[in-house]
């Protein structure tokens, strides 16, 4: 029989199926390592206190440390009957070391424990996941260079707006990705707190100096109340919704991409390699894993929601409630991470039809630029929004569009019109007129897009 770390209280074993049910071992061995990391400080931080002897303390990290070089080099020995991470590491500990083992566990409770865990194992996965984050930003960036000057229309309620470039789209979603980046840091701030020396609820009795402790953790502060760190869940919620958020931007590009490469548009092709085909329609190519991105970022909301409903209500101090944490932090990583993957790779496949985006950057969407033509030669705005869209719904009728228009027509509708007007009303002239740093100006999109290689070197570095 098992025996548990709590054992002693009771008269009969805890039963089968609903033991295995509640325990958390199954997930949480993804802690492992995490786990040992935190009891090998709190051994060093006893022996510091005087609450074990010097080669006891010294005995016992060693002990720890071949725990975590056993399980680093086979992770399948990480497994066993225990009821979450932490006993397994204390089992593990004692069938080395006897009572000696026994004595780590001294001033410490669970409570904090997994806590302490879920910080140390955000500090260290959140890094990669700035670095998948930074090769879609690179991606992106990479395709905004190899446009160039390329045009392609934006869109406003899905239809046709104004000219842009090829690269300030592809700018535009590393700008969301960007945003993302600084949460996902914000979730790694936050995560920077020890919990250690909060014990079950009340604090410690042992005189264990956990601003030391935090030293030799990594953590820059302590936790400043034990009662509101045994349940305190924020860092995860934080990291949650950082992820939510990355995975609601990466399904509207999923999206944009979706609609741009499609029959329809046709402004990209995407890869063979990154489609897949109908088993019954020969002609199909579908963009199979940009719709997963965009189905998945479904789950990566989901869990933002669980958590935060989960701690909704729940009374001080720690709860069993909350190792549900666990589901939705690994399942929002591996979600994320698996997307932005595939989104990388995705967004090196394409190949840009640059005929087709910039056919379809002019027509009847210069008309702003026509408005902006008439302001220039006095006329209040909301009457040369008048003027040209009375002309608008006449060349629509005419299916024509202003490039059909001969300057006798142009002056008919208004005498502000002069020769130059042809030459004014073209995409390029277009995008050329914007004035302000966030515009799709070809000179600002080149500064954007040389800011952002700037901050790739600065992150990769
Ligand atoms: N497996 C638990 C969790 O994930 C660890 C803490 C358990 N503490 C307790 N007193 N039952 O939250």
């Amino acid at each position: 029989m098992t025996s548990h770390l709590w054992s002693g209280r009771f008269d009969a074993p805890p039963e089968a199926a609903a033991f295995e049910w509640g325990s958390s071992f199954r997930f949480d061995r993804r802690l492992f390592e995490d786990d040992v990391t935190g009891s090998i400080a709190w051994a060093r931080g006893l022996a510091r206190a005087g609450v074990l002897a010097a080669d006891e303390g010294r005995q016992i990290e060693a002990a720890l440390t071949a725990i975590l070089e056993r399980g680093r080099a086979e992770p399948a020995s990480i497994d066993g009957p225990d009821e979450d991470v932490h006993s397994f590491v204390e089992r593990l500990l004692v069938e080395r070391l006897g009572d000696s083992g026994r004595r780590l566990h001294t001033g410490r409770s669970r409570n904090e424990q997994v806590s302490l865990d879920l910080r140390l194992y955000l500090r260290r996965r959140i890094p990669a996941l700035h670095r998948a984050m930074e090769r879609v930003i690179g991606a992106l960036a990479g395709k905004a260079g190899t446009a160039g000057d390329a045009l392609m229309p934006a869109f406003t309620h899905f239809r046709p707006a104004q000219p842009v470039l090829v690269a300030h789209f592809f700018l535009s979603h590393a700008a969301a990705l960007r945003r993302d980046h600084d949460r996902l840091t914000g979730a790694r701030d936050e995560a920077d707190a020890l919990p250690l020396g909060s014990g079950a609820v009340a604090g410690t009795s042992y005189a264990v100096d956990v601003r030391a402790l935090a030293r030799d953790l990594g953590f820059s502060r302590v936790v400043a109340n034990s009662i509101d760190a045994s349940s305190d869940r924020d860092f995860a919620a934080t990291f949650l919704y950082a992820c939510a958020l990355s995975m609601v931007h990466l399904s509207r590009l999923a999206e944009d991409l979706i609609m741009f490469c499609g029959d329809g548009l046709r402004f990209f092709d995407l890869s063979d390699a990154l489609s897949t085909g109908s088993s019954m329609m020969p002609q199909k190519k579908n963009p199979d894993p940009l719709e997963l991105v965009r189905g998945k970022s479904g789950r990566a909301v989901g869990h933002l929601m669980a958590l935060l409903t989960t701690m909704k209500g729940l009374p001080s101090g720690y709860n069993k409630d909350l190792q549900e944490d666990k589901h939705a932090v690994f399942d929002a990583e591996d979600t994320l991470a698996g997307c932005l993957a595939v989104t990388e790779s995705v967004v090196d496949g394409l190949a840009l039809n640059r005929e087709r985006a910039a056919e379809a950057a002019s027509g009847l969407l210069l008309a702003t630029d026509v408005a902006d033509y008439l302001v220039g030669r006095g006329v209040p705005f909301r009457r040369a929004h008048e003027i040209v869209g009375a002309l608008v719904r006449k060349l629509h009728a005419e299916s024509r569009d202003f490039t059909s228009l001969g300057l006798d027509e142009w002056r008919a509708v208004s005498d502000q019109f002069g020769a130059d007007i042809l030459a004014r009303v073209t995409a390029r002239a277009s995008v050329e007129a914007k004035r302000t740093p966030q515009s799709t100006a070809p000179a600002a999109v080149r500064e954007a897009l040389s800011e952002v290689s700037g901050w790739l070197a600065t992150v990769s570095r």
